[in-house]
């Protein structure tokens, strides 16, 4: 039995002995060339489940406005695809769950109008180290230069983690070190992150989007997600505690929550944990490897966090 676990364990870290080093440049082929242009119009939309990379992108487009662009910023579901084609400046913003970009977004970001010479850029909200984030961004990036936006840059930005499978399973202290941010610095990187993309597009120099190509890469997504699928041993929602305010359906980026049934489809569930880390009365019931899974929102109470806004998006006194 030992020598059957030690040789998994070998042949898990030669695979990814053999894999990190394997860190391969991989630029994207030809995207569309920019212009200088002074932008007067820009959309700023992101996906967010609890709250991160919304920030970060309220924060870029108030940054922007600043600089006297007319701006719409909003979650990708209020905003019209179709208006995205009328902007002079795009950026969009995601979190990286399972190593990618989720999904949904990326379903989403299909159906994109063509953007033919838009100067466009990308940023991504993460948790931890090692997730990948780098190669989510330029994911990010490359589904926009394939609608045609010309690739202006991208950014990715640190926080704590909402992987509420890491607490729940005791690792407090990992998701705890993170609890700082995002800090002043945090807040300064998004404001510079939209000044210089700004000034990338009025000089008119395309930014070229660098993979690289290492294990997460090859395991991110469908793999990852179903890893965690298949260690859910239960995901229901309690009647009792449900108070029905619909927040894990409007959360829910796959409807798989029919809320007058309590009831989870969970062949739909992209383990995305958005009910979870969502629901103000704790009514979702979700064990991972057989132990209770409490959300992200539980969490930040439980630790007495304090998340400090950006000046610009808050009037207290308390802010970066
Ligand atoms: C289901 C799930 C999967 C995640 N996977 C990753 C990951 O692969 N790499 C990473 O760096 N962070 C990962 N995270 C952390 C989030 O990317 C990070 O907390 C992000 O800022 C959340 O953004 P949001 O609050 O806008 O949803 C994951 C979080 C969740 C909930």
């Amino acid at each position: 039995m030992n020598d059957r676990r030690l040789f998994i364990k070998k042949s898990a870290l030669t695979l990814m002995t053999l894999s990190m080093p394997m860190v391969l440049s991989c630029k994207t082929g030809a995207a569309a060339k920019m212009n200088p242009k002074k932008p007067t119009k820009a959309i700023v939309f992101w996906y967010s489940q609890t709250g991160n990379t919304e920030r970060a992108g309220r924060l870029i487009a108030e940054t922007l406005k600043n600089h006297d662009l007319e701006v719409v910023a909003g979650e990708y579901r209020e905003i019209d695809r179709e208006s995205v084609a009328d902007a002079d400046l795009v950026i969009a913003g995601s979190p990286v769950y399972y190593y990618d970009v989720p999904a949904n977004f990326k379903r989403w970001l299909h159906a994109l109008p063509n953007i033919e010479g838009i100067p466009c850029a990308a940023y991504v909200t993460f948790g931890g180290t090692g997730g990948n984030q780098h190669n989510t961004a330029c994911t990010l990036l490359e589904l926009l230069a394939d609608k045609g936006g010309a690739p202006a840059g991208m950014e990715t930005f640190g926080n704590m983690s909402t992987f509420a499978i890491t607490w729940s399973s005791g690792n407090v202290n990992r998701v705890l070190k993170y609890k700082h941010l995002p800090d002043k610095n945090a807040y300064d990187k998004m404001r510079d992150f939209a000044s210089l993309i700004l000034n990338r597009v009025h000089e008119g120099r395309n930014f070229e989007i660098d993979k690289e190509i290492d294990f997460r890469e090859l395991i991110k997504a469908t793999p990852s997600i179903w890893s965690t699928k298949l260690c859910i041993t239960h995901h229901t929602i309690d009647k009792k505690k449900c108070i029905e305010c619909g927040t894990c359906t409007k959360k829910c980026p796959v409807d798989a929550i029919d809320l007058s049934k309590h009831h989870v489809d969970t062949d739909r569930c992209i383990a995305c944990l958005g009910c979870v880390n969502n629901c103000p009365a704790q009514a979702v019931d979700m064990a991972f490897m057989g132990k209770e899974i409490y959300g992200y929102n539980e969490f930040v109470r439980r630790n007495n966090i304090q998340i400090r806004l950006p000046k610009e998006l808050s009037l207290k006194p308390s802010a970066l």
